[in-house]
Parts: structure tokens; C-alpha cells; sequence
């Protein structure tokens, strides 16, 4: 596989080297000033990343700011699919990421060569693909959807088409049944949603019956069949925000609650179980390599820094320019986005 991620060379400060007494977030903002850059967080970062970011946002949203900034360096807060897609769309500016080890089960679920074989198999359906995978899968794909514009995408294509969908069965069952489609899904999940439990979660609504589910259609049907919203990130986030109740059950990755208690102080809202009912199901791994120090060594090393050769780049773009294409415009209080 093509290594897309490069590492400092010599001569880059390391972790060690770090002043204990360091002003970590004042330093972040002088070398975010001096070097012209732009921090991008995704809603599953630690509230204190969600803090210092620029903008905050789902994988749609944030594709879109990283296509449209004028900024020289972009720093990716996520995990290093999100890096890719921002150098894929921004070539000329320098991404970096906190941590290169930062995957996504979804994306590891899914190599090159076996979806390669897997289109090959199935030679009349088209590649819709999910945007949690590495460019390489997305350069074999026709387009890249995210959870919060697959539905109205799919729903552009004639009614007839055969569709393979990866790496999410979760979200491809779910959006075959959405659309009335004929999906044929790759086995990948996440390994966030998956855990989500639904006796813990039945057991909960018994202690909260006021409260509404929001969930996110990675989790399984036996958690969406339960659920009274279901939508990406950003769409979970204004359910929660708009709808009259003042309970909420979110079934995705906690760190979203921080800005939900941000934009809703007076609301409550509770992470979704897992099999044991106490276990920290809903924290992502990879997410959570990140952090404030590896954010602002990322910045002052310029590494890890995204590359992606330019004949791949140029393969994955075109089916990530037809979602941005495809995608309904961004509801008004998403529009800075756009
Ligand atoms: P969205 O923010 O697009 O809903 O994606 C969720 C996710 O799992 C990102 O890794
Ligand atoms: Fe991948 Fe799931 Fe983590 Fe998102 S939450 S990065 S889909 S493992």
C-alpha cells in the first residue's frame, strides 16, 4: 500500500524536548498565526481540541472548509482518512495531522486489492463509496458519499442502478432501506457503533423515559430500530439542539456532547451503553490518539504531514468533487461550510 503520511526529518522537536511549563494552547495560537494556519476538528475530538479549532464540524463539513480555505497549512484534527481527503482537495497546502497511527477500523476493513477484486466480481453495479477510507479505495470508487448526503446522493442515480456500498454494512443497510435500492454492502463496521448494546440501551429508556435517541446510522439496526433520529454527526447535534425535549440519548461517539452542553447547557444527554453497561464503548481509539501537544508539534515539525501522489490524488478526486457536487446545500446555520 502507498504511504501517504511523511515524518519529521531531523532536526524536529520531539515530544521530549517540550517544556513542561509550556503555554500549550498560547503556543498553538502563535504558530497558527505565524505559519498561516487553519486547525479542523471533528466533533469526536477531546473537548479541548473541539476548543482551539477554527471550525468544528462533521466529515461533509469538514471536507468542505478544507476545499475552500485560503489558509497555507491545514491542521487535521480527526483521523488520517479526513488528512487525506483535505490534501486531496487542497493539494497546494501543507495537512498535517496530530498522530499518523490514527486510523478508522472502517478504512482498515477495506484494502485496495480485496475492493478491487469486489468491484471486479460485480461489474454492473456502481461504486458508492463511504469517505471513511484511504485514497487509494476512493480512487477505484465512482462516488464518495458521507452519512449526511448518501441518501439524497443514491436517490440522484436511476432507480435501476445496482450499487455496491463500502466498507459500512450498518450505513449501506440502512440507507438500501432509505432508498429502496439494490445495495450490495461490504462486511466493514466501526468499531464505535458496533459495541453500542440494545438491552443496555432498552434498560436506559426505562430510566429516562422522557428521553429521545439520536443515533448514528453506523450503529446496528437493532440501535437505529430503537432511535427517533438518525443522521450524521451534525445532524445528531441539531436534533438535539432543536427539538423541544430535554433528555437525549446519543448513540455515537461521546465527545459529540461537548457540543451539544455548548449549544444546549440545559439539556441532558447520555452516551449509549455498551454490552456491560459501564465499559467506555463510546470513545473512539484512533480519535483519542490525539491531543494538544501532538497537535502543536504537528504544526511547528510540519509533521506528520499528508502527501498523496499525484496520479492517486487525481483518481480519488473525482469521485470526491461529484459528492461535493452531488450534496444538498448545508442547512443556513451549517453555511459557513459551504
Ligand atoms: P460524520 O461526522 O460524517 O457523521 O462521520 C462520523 C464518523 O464516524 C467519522 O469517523
Ligand atoms: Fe472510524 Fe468509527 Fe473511529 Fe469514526 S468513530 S474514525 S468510523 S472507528
Amino acid at each position: 500500500m502507498i504511504n501517504t503520511v511523511i515524518e519529521p526529518g531531523t532536526g524536529a522537536i520531539g515530544a521530549q524536548n517540550l517544556d513542561p511549563f509550556l503555554d500549550i494552547e498560547q503556543e498553538i495560537n502563535r504558530v497558527r498565526r505565524e505559519k498561516n494556519a487553519v486547525i479542523l476538528a471533528h466533533y469526536y475530538q477531546e473537548p479541548e481540541i473541539q476548543d482551539i479549532a477554527d471550525f468544528v464540524g462533521d466529515s461533509l463539513d469538514l471536507s468542505r472548509k478544507a476545499a475552500q480555505t485560503d489558509a497555507e497549512m491545514i491542521a487535521f484534527c480527526g483521523v488520517k482518512f479526513m488528512g487525506e481527503c483535505a490534501k486531496i482537495l487542497s493539494p497546494d497546502k501543507t495537512v498535517v495531522i496530530p498522530d499518523r497511527e490514527a486510523g478508522c477500523s472502517l478504512e482498515d476493513s477495506c484494502q485496495p486489492e480485496d475492493f478491487a477484486a469486489f468491484r471486479a466480481q460485480n461489474p454492473d453495479h456502481m461504486a458508492i463509496t463511504y469517505v471513511n477510507c484511504s485514497a487509494e479505495v476512493k480512487a477505484l470508487s465512482d462516488i464518495i458519499v458521507t452519512s449526511s448526503n448518501a441518501e439524497a446522493i443514491i436517490k440522484q442515480l436511476p432507480a435501476n442502478q445496482k450499487i455496491i456500498f463500502a466498507p459500512d454494512r450498518h450505513l449501506g443497510a440502512y440507507l438500501a432501506k432509505k432508498t429502496g435500492r439494490d445495495i450490495l454492502s461490504w462486511p466493514g463496521t466501526c468499531i464505535v457503533h458496533e459495541q453500542f448494546n440494545e438491552k443496555e440501551l432498552v434498560k436506559l429508556t426505562v430510566r429516562y423515559p422522557n428521553a429521545m435517541i439520536a443515533a448514528h446510522p453506523e450503529c446496528p439496526d437493532s440501535i437505529l430500530s430503537h432511535a427517533d433520529h438518525i443522521g450524521s454527526t451534525r445532524s445528531i447535534l441539531d436534533y438535539v439542539t432543536d427539538h423541544d425535549a430535554v433528555e437525549f440519548i446519543v448513540a455515537t461517539e461521546q465527545h459529540i456532547i461537548h457540543q451539544m452542553d455548548k449549544a444546549a447547557p440545559h439539556k441532558t444527554f447520555i452516551a449509549a451503553p455498551g454490552a456491560d453497561g459501564t465499559c467506555d464503548c463510546a470513545s473512539c481509539p484512533f480519535m483519542a490518539m490525539n491531543s494538544l501537544e501532538k497537535l502543536y508539534l504537528a504544526m511547528v515539525n510540519e509533521a506528520p504531514r499528508v502527501e498523496v501522489p499525484e496520479d492517486l490524488r487525481i483518481k480519488a478526486l473525482t469521485p470526491l468533487q461529484k459528492m461535493l457536487d452531488m450534496s444538498p446545500a448545508p442547512p443556513p446555520q451549517n453555511r459557513d461550510a459551504a
